[in-house]
């Protein structure tokens, strides 16, 4: 495999300058406007599965992936509906039911593959506030007010559909190990005195940390309450594919709804979030659009994934991660996640070792969050720029609880120990 270069941004005068107009009344012609990508704009773009691409969450696709892409690119295949994309959609929900029975969850569980997590955890709660709707409303019992619990800990996301929604957030103290646990989630709830919470987010592996919550405990609270019980896992689910780490997952099998990116931990490119649902024709009540052009695909049994999400049209998205899938077996997954652990247990003993770095968290999965000593903001952001500016790796500095750190996040199995230690180097 060939090392990716990492690639840097340039300001937006410096891009202009060098690439000049590119929308003309006569056209640049095909050589010349793919020159001017190859040349000037895609090296102005990070390559995010450089093996030290170590921030947010990376992206790292198996080439079977990729070139793939570009065959669903080319294919001019609708995603939308089966009348239309019958064997797109015929494979996708292979690839959504190998997922979907790796989190335990039953056989006619199923969903579709959006664009991310955001659109994946605002869909699901779309979803669990319509059956809420449904309940209350016959029941006589409609609040004045919805509202959906978590931590704060949970992806910006959920806050964000929240806000969409125009719902209110129920903010859930995590205990001493940053983690939701359904004590705290039931006296959180008992003490907001709010009448219309319909959900319950639970994280399995947060984005700063990779913590996972307490899924079990959560669950029994959700079940005993009558609430939705989501799981976003769009960072972590995936090690569900490496079945020694199963165990850690306990209670998703519970999931009403759960959420995993493939373009995150699963080796597919952007943009690929798995949305899985235990019931989905429950999302087919929340989400089916209606209007006469539509009553030909809509008014039949078949499985139309624009039925289970917000959004009609669709590419058919989840195509290169079933082909890797398809390509490579499941057992190669397996592998590619337990590598990526691997480095991640050595960049958290080399944490632990030198003098000059400390773990702010025992890794639960791949994220690797760490201090180094005696180190300001500022200190953090120029180490940060001056490893971008030589073209090293990308490591950006993050905070956590108020203090400015910085985190690997591992996904990627081209990252090598040798990669690790060459960036804490830096830090000496
Ligand atoms: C736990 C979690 N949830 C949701 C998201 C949002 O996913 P996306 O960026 O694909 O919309 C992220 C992204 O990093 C995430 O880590």
């Amino acid at each position: 495999m060939i090392e990716p270069p990492l690639d840097a941004p340039r300001s937006e005068s410096e891009i202009a300058k060098a690439v000049g107009p590119t929308i003309t009344a006569s056209g640049l012609g095909g050589r010349e406007a793919l020159r001017l990508f190859g040349e000037e704009l895609a090296p102005s773009c990070i390559s995010t599965d450089h093996p030290r691409y170590l921030s947010f969450i990376p992206c790292a696709p198996t080439e079977a992936s990729t070139l793939f892409d570009l065959v669903v690119g080319a294919s001019s295949i609708y995603g939308g509906t089966w009348l239309e994309g019958a064997g797109a959609v015929h494979a996708e929900n292979e690839a959504l039911r190998w997922l979907a029975s790796l989190a335990g969850l039953p056989d006619q569980a199923g969903g579709v593959f959006v664009p991310g997590g955001t659109i994946g955890n605002l869909s699901a709660l779309v979803t669990a506030r319509d059956v809420a709707r449904r309940q209350r409303r016959q029941d006589g019992t409609l609040p004045a007010r919805w509202a959906v619990a978590g931590t704060d800990h949970a992806h910006s996301s959920i806050v964000a559909a929240a806000e969409v929604m125009d719902v209110d957030f129920i903010g859930v103290p995590v205990n001493e190990q940053g983690r939701l646990t359904g004590r705290a989630l039931q006296v959180a709830i008992d003490e907001s005195g709010h009448d219309g919470v319909f959900a319950v987010v639970a994280t399995a592996g947060t984005t700063n940390l990779g913590i996972i919550d307490e899924l079990e405990s959560v669950a029994q609270v959700c079940q005993d309450k009558g609430l939705w019980f989501h799981v976003d896992g769009a960072y972590g689910l995936a090690a569900l594919a490496a079945p020694r780490m199963r165990g850690r997952f306990a209670g998703v099998e519970r999931a009403d709804s759960f959420v995993v990116d493939p373009h995150k931990w699963l080796f597919a490119p952007f943009d690929c979030c798995a949305l899985v649902y235990r019931d989905p024709a429950q999302a087919r009540m929340a989400h089916t659009q209606r209007a006469g052009y539509l009553d030909v695909v809509t008014g039949n049994a078949d499985h139309n994934p624009s039925d289970y999400a917000i959004g009609l049209t669709r590419r058919a998205r989840g195509l290169p991660f079933w082909f890797s899938l398809a390509v490579h077996g499941t057992e190669a997954y397996a592998a590619a996640i337990e590598r990526t652990l691997e480095v991640c247990r050595f960049a958290a003993q080399q944490i632990r070792e030198r003098e000059y770095t400390e773990l702010l968290h025992e890794p639960d999965l791949s994220v690797v969050a760490f201090r180094r000593h005696g180190w300001r903001p500022e200190q953090y952001a120029a180490w940060s720029q001056q490893l971008l500016d030589e073209g090293i790796a990308l490591v950006v500095p993050t905070t956590h609880q108020g203090e400015t750190v910085t985190r690997f996040a591992i996904v990627n199995p081209q990252t090598t120990e040798n990669d690790i230690s060459l960036i804490l180097d830096t830090m000496s």
